[in-house]
């Protein structure tokens, strides 16, 4: 299994790439899946602003269109001194593709990381079993 440093580097190279030149905040996330393969992705802003999409939701998207289904774990890589945890979008996403048990981690180019669970950042989260028995 890829171990966090190197997710967190690869989130790291993600950063670089992304397209951030409204908020300037630039976001590189990266993702291990349960059959073993990495996906990473950056923010992609557009002048239209509401557009944008999180580098979280980048790279669940490229996992989930390769035909991934599960995360196991997601880096989150920022260059502020206040590490980001993800959006509440983001955070509903991951839920959607989580295995039982998710560590989100989040770090910065200074070298701090925090992790924590995705039921820690989603609690009492909406999911597919409320669907049940509806209709
Ligand atoms: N952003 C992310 O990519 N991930 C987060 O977890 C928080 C916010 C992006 C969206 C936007 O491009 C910029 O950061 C400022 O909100």
């Amino acid at each position: 299994m890829i171990s966090d440093e190197a997710l967190i580097a690869l989130a790291g190279e993600a950063r670089e790439r992304a397209h951030a030149p409204y908020s300037k905040f630039e976001v590189g996330a990266a993702l291990l899946t349960a059959d073993g393969r990495v996906f990473s992705g950056c923010n992609i802003e557009n002048s239209t602003y509401s557009l944008t999409v999180c580098a979280e939701r980048v790279a669940i998207f490229k996992a989930v269109s390769e035909g991934a289904r599960e995360i196991v774990k997601i880096a989150v890589v920022v260059d502020t001194e206040n590490l980001t945890p993800p959006c509440g979008c983001c955070r509903q996403m991951i839920w959607e593709f989580a295995a039982d048990e998710t560590t989100v981690i989040l770090a910065n180019l200074s070298g701090d990381v925090s992790k924590c669970e995705i039921r820690e950042l989603l609690p009492k989260a909406f999911d597919s079993s409320f669907l049940v028995g509806v209709g």
